[in-house]
């Protein structure tokens, strides 16, 4: 069966949204897309909540927000429980947000990186697993306990 991925961006993001979902239907994922498609201008937290319950709820293993800067995706991303979104500019931070936060969410800055960096950071995204060891006791402790 194919792995699902969810993707959505903002107006800011939605021209390079369509590259990352040709990556990926390239590579041979199922790609559930949640706009937006066009440069009508939209709030960020209407996409990036659908893709993180998606996330949150176990249908999609993994996803990728877009926005101007990614902050606003990664942030609205981050309030679901289970999710680890990582803003990600470069592959190297792509790499590392895998290998030590084992981040389920990439979030990319659309109006802060070249496109062959961003198709970059994605393919590194989805190659790079999570290291474990010392990386898991520290994700596990993200998690907020009732003080
Ligand atoms: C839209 O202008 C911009 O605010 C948005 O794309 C994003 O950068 C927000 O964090």
């Amino acid at each position: 069966m194919k792995k699902t991925i969810a993707i959505a961006s903002d107006h800011a993001g939605y021209l390079l949204k369509d590259k990352v979902k040709a990556l990926l239907e390239a590579r041979g994922f199922e790609v559930e897309d949640f706009g937006t498609n066009g440069p009508d201008s939209v709030d960020y937290p209407d996409f990036a909540h659908p893709v993180a319950s998606a996330v949150e709820q176990g249908r999609c293993p993994m996803a990728i927000l877009i926005c101007g800067t990614g902050n606003g995706m990664q942030i609205a991303a981050n309030k679901h429980q289970g999710v680890r979104c990582a803003l990600c500019w470069q592959r190297e931070i792509a790499a590392l947000a895998r290998q030590h936060n084992d981040a389920n969410i990439m979030a990319l800055p659309a109006r802060f990186i070249a496109d062959d960096e961003a198709l970059a950071c994605v393919e590194t995204f989805l190659d790079t697993p999570f290291e474990g060891g010392r990386h898991q006791r520290r994700v596990e402790k993200i998690v907020l306990q009732n003080s």
